[in-house]
């Protein structure tokens, strides 16, 4: 096998906090490794488009403290065709890149499993998203800030809830996954955590909003986006319906939660992945994504990650019971 030379790293999917602390560490554990570091701008696109830039150690100075993406990042439908991963290749191969870090998604694993395999070439994903829905590690990064940030915005609702002795409705993103709301349910307080993941508990909740009118007015019901019963203005209507005497509103967090500047701890992980990845690439990996399982570095075939489902924690669903 040829030594590694060059390498490339690009970011897929939405943006997450932390995302540049990870191409800040692909690059310079690349450059301690005396490789030479290209970035892709606008992901998967720039890749079909030939978007590539060298990138110097002082090109990542300064950037482990924001958020968002400094190589940009897109969603592209033309990659997951055949046709459109084949000129991505014919790029890579042009610009003599030997391995590509891709830091990203589910979506985005889908798309680095289908190159690699396709065209065997060696791609290392560091997983890269709030909604922290991959298989195969405890974290993604992103997820850490977001929760934060959740947790930050419901705090300052809290405050108008109980002035009010309103019900609130917050809906937080995650996508299909109610990992978000779980988590940031629990940091918040919140009264109830309606997640995708569980059944019936639209019924439940009238039955705890019947129990609980008696005692205490105002509360924070934490919606994730996906939740199948029904959307978020959806519940809550129906509540307004049967329950006339409570004052509902509704409010949707939306992009907020994806913004601001990252977490101590999306930092390190994001330190942690980075340099990973350049090692599994030193070493001859060829699909892997680079995880963290109990605070280790671990190697999940990228496939797998695609493939297979991440379950909610039960401990954590137990705590929900418990304290609400
Ligand atoms: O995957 C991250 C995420 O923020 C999801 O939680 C959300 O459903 C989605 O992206 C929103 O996507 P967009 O920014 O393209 O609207």
């Amino acid at each position: 096998m040829e030594k590694m030379k060059k390498i490339a790293v690009l970011t897929s999917g939405g943006d997450a906090p932390g995302m540049n602390a990870a191409i800040r560490a692909v690059v310079r554990a690349g450059i301690a490794n005396k490789l030479d570091v290209y970035g892709v701008l606008r992901g998967y696109k720039g890749l079909i488009s030939n978007e590539f830039i060298k990138l110097k150690s002082t090109d990542v100075s300064k950037i482990i403290q924001t958020g968002g993406t400094i190589l940009g990042t897109a969603r592209s439908p033309e990659f997951r065709e055949k046709e459109g991963r084949t000129k991505a290749f014919e790029n890579l191969k042009a610009n003599k890149i030997d391995g590509l870090v891709v830091i990203g998604g589910d979506g985005s694993f889908a798309g680095a499993s289908l190159i690699s395999r396709e065209h065997n070439f060696p791609v290392i994903g560091i997983p890269g998203t709030i909604d922290n829905d991959l298989y195969g590690t405890d974290y993604t990064i992103g997820y850490d800030t977001a929760l934060n940030n959740v947790v930050d915005a419901v705090d300052k609702i809290r405050d108008t809830a109980s002035s009010h002795d309103r019900v609130f409705f917050v809906e937080v993103m995650g996508r299909e996954a109610g990992f978000i709301a779980l988590r940031s349910g629990i940091a918040c307080g919140a009264e109830a955590i309606l997640i995708p993941e569980l059944d019936g508990q639209v019924d439940k909740l009238m039955t705890f909003l019947a129990d609980q009118g008696k005692k205490k007015k105002s509360s924070i019901i934490m919606v994730a986006e996906g939740k199948k019963e029904g959307n978020t203005l959806e519940i809550a209507r129906l509540v307004e319906s049967k329950f006339p005497e409570l004052d509902v509103r509704v409010s949707i967090l939306g992009h907020i939660q994806r913004g601001g500047s990252p977490t101590a701890y999306d930092r390190v992980t994001a330190s942690r992945m980075g340099v990973a990845a350049v090692d599994a690439l030193l070493n001859d990996q060829r699909s892997i994504m680079v995880g963290i399982a109990d605070n280790d570095i671990t190697h999940v075939p990228l496939n797998k990650t695609v493939k297979l489902h991440k379950t909610v924690n039960p401990d954590l669903l137990d705590i929900i019971d418990l304290l609400i």
